[in-house]
């Protein structure tokens, strides 16, 4: 196996490694790169921070990540930036490093190297960082600074292209050689297609796959799980495919979130702003669609909303594909219709109608970075005043993503008034039975569950709140 990468332009190569090793523990105990700090060791508080960038067509595309929680192979053949990249050869502060101290942007310095590294990605036009500063460092935890001058450090910061010029010869030269091989009876594969991924799969039917690790590379961390042969989907170029027509958004698996969240938004705001609060946007650069769906989670944030626009699933092996409703891949808690040698290839998701009653709304302790207490997605077609079809689902109900069919039931085919849309929210108390625990209580999720469809209908009164969705204490 050899895992190859540049580090501020140098050529990296480090031969024999162990390949569920985390890039942090590589950057501070190996290559005592300590500026990158480890806080949680799971992708939560941004410490880890660094900039990643691979070669997209004469460009290259930078994103920030969590180094805790990308395994080393995943950085093979990508170019790489810490925060001692940023030191100038006469040891001055870089620009941004700059208005930082200016501002009194830094107190114990923790947390700083992650936030500069995330600042620094937004001035260099990195992926995802289109989005207002708060939303570029949502993924950065400060337990003594405060937020405020961090915020204002990163509005002040100027924006600068980066000079790639010399990186892209070095990154055109190392992308030939996939990390494929064996380190101690672990073995990581990187397939560059599908096919080829369909016949690894096949050979080995137990393989673990490994997308952007935002899930199992927690298993590794915190649940010191070995993981054993590992199949990594992140070079397989096809299954990075964004296909918007007029009928519908088709996703590729290994598409990331933040590369899908322009056409989620486009396809309905609501399911851009949802995918604006899947984690931080370290975790949505690494996060994908396929792996969303692929881990079976009863709290993601993809599923429900998928579910109730109509999305379809399709599975590929070596013998074929099949394609399925959404909700039916979902079995059982931490079981899914997934068969042996099969992998998610996409999810097709159709463009609703123009006159569709779509509310979605992800309700969380914290607003920024945190996990569902309840998910819900409302997806109705009303026509002259009827309600002909309903589609509802909810994650945080039940031990699977899942449709509320007796709330289906109580809307479907009644006028769309008020007096409906109260009969439904009751019908909505007895679909789910919800477990207490410590995102929120049984009562508090079957009670908040039905007060978003009454939110939906004060919302097309224009009567609701401007903010589509807020955050809540349990
Ligand atoms: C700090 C943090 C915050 C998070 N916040 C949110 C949040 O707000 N909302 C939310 O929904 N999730 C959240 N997550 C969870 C996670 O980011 C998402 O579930 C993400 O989409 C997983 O994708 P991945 O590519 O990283 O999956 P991986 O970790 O690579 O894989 C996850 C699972 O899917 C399987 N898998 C991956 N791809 C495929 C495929 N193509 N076919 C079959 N199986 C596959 C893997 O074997 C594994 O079982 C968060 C995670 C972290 C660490
Ligand atoms: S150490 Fe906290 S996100 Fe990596
Ligand atoms: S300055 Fe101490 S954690 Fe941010």
């Amino acid at each position: 196996m050899s895992v190859r990468f540049l580090l501020d332009g140098e050529l990296v190569d480090l031969g024999e490694v162990d390949p569920t090793a985390a890039l942090l523990d590589h950057l501070r105990y190996t290559m005592r790169r300590t500026g990158t700090k480890e806080g949680c060791a799971e992708g939560d508080c941004g410490a880890c921070t660094v900039l990643v960038g691979s070669l997209e067509g004469e460009d290259i595309g930078w994103r920030a990540v969590n180094s805790c929680i990308q395994f080393l192979p995943m950085v093979n053949g990508k170019a790489l930036m810490t925060v001692e990249s940023l030191k100038a050869d006469d040891g001055a502060l870089c620009p941004l490093q700059d208005v930082m101290a200016a501002n009194g942007s830094s107190q114990c310095g923790f947390c700083t190297p992650g936030f500069v590294m995330s600042l620094h990605g937004r001035t260099i036009g990195a992926k995802g960082c289109d989005l207002p500063v708060a939303d570029v460092i949502a993924g950065n935890l400060c337990r003594c600074t405060g937020y405020g001058p961090i915020l204002e450090a990163g509005e002040n910061a100027e924006p600068h292209l980066h000079d790639d010029a010399a990186l892209m010869e070095g990154l055109k030269a190392l992308t030939v050689e996939a990390a494929s091989g064996e380190w101690q009876g672990l073995r990581w594969f990187a397939p560059r297609s599908s096919d080829e991924l369909a016949a690894l799969l096949a050979e080995h039917p137990d393989a673990r796959l490994v997308a952007g690790a935002t899930d199992v590379g927690l298993w590794v961390t915190k649940g010191l799980r070995t993981l054993g042969t590992v199949i990594f989907l992140g070079d397989v170029a096809d299954l990075a495919r964004i296909e918007e027509t007029e009928e519908a958004l088709t996703l590729g698996a290994g598409v990331r979130y933040a590369d899908a969240h322009a056409a989620m938004a486009r396809l309905h705001p609501d399911l851009g702003e949802l995918v604006r609060r899947i984690g931080g946007l370290q975790v949505r650069n690494a996060g994908t669609i396929g792996g969303n769906i692929a881990n079976g989670s009863p709290i993601g944030d993809g599923p429900p909303a998928l579910i109730a626009l109509g999305a379809e699933l399709t599975l590929r092996s070596a013998s074929g594909r099949r394609t399925m409703p959404l909700e039916d891949y979902f079995l059982a808690y931490g079981k899914q219709d997934r068969r042996p040698g099969e992998f998610v290839e996409s999810v097709r998701i159709p463009r609703p109608a123009i006159d569709a009653v779509i509310h979605i709304a992800k309700l969380s302790r914290r607003f920024d970075s945190d996990i569902s207490a309840v998910c819900g997605a409302f997806a109705l077609s009303v026509s002259e005043g009827t309600i002909t079809a309903a589609r509802v689902a909810f994650g945080g109900m039940a031990a699977t993503p899942k449709r509320a069919e007796a709330c289906e039931a109580a809307l479907t085919g009644q006028p769309f008034a008020e007096t409906t849309i109260a009969a439904a929210a009751e019908a909505l108390k007895s679909d789910f039975d919800p477990l207490t625990d410590v995102r929120g209580s049984s009562a508090y999720r079957v009670e908040t569950a039905a007060n978003l469809l009454h939110r939906l209908w004060l919302r097309e009164q224009g009567t609701a709140i401007s903010v589509l969705n807020v955050e809540v204490g349990a």
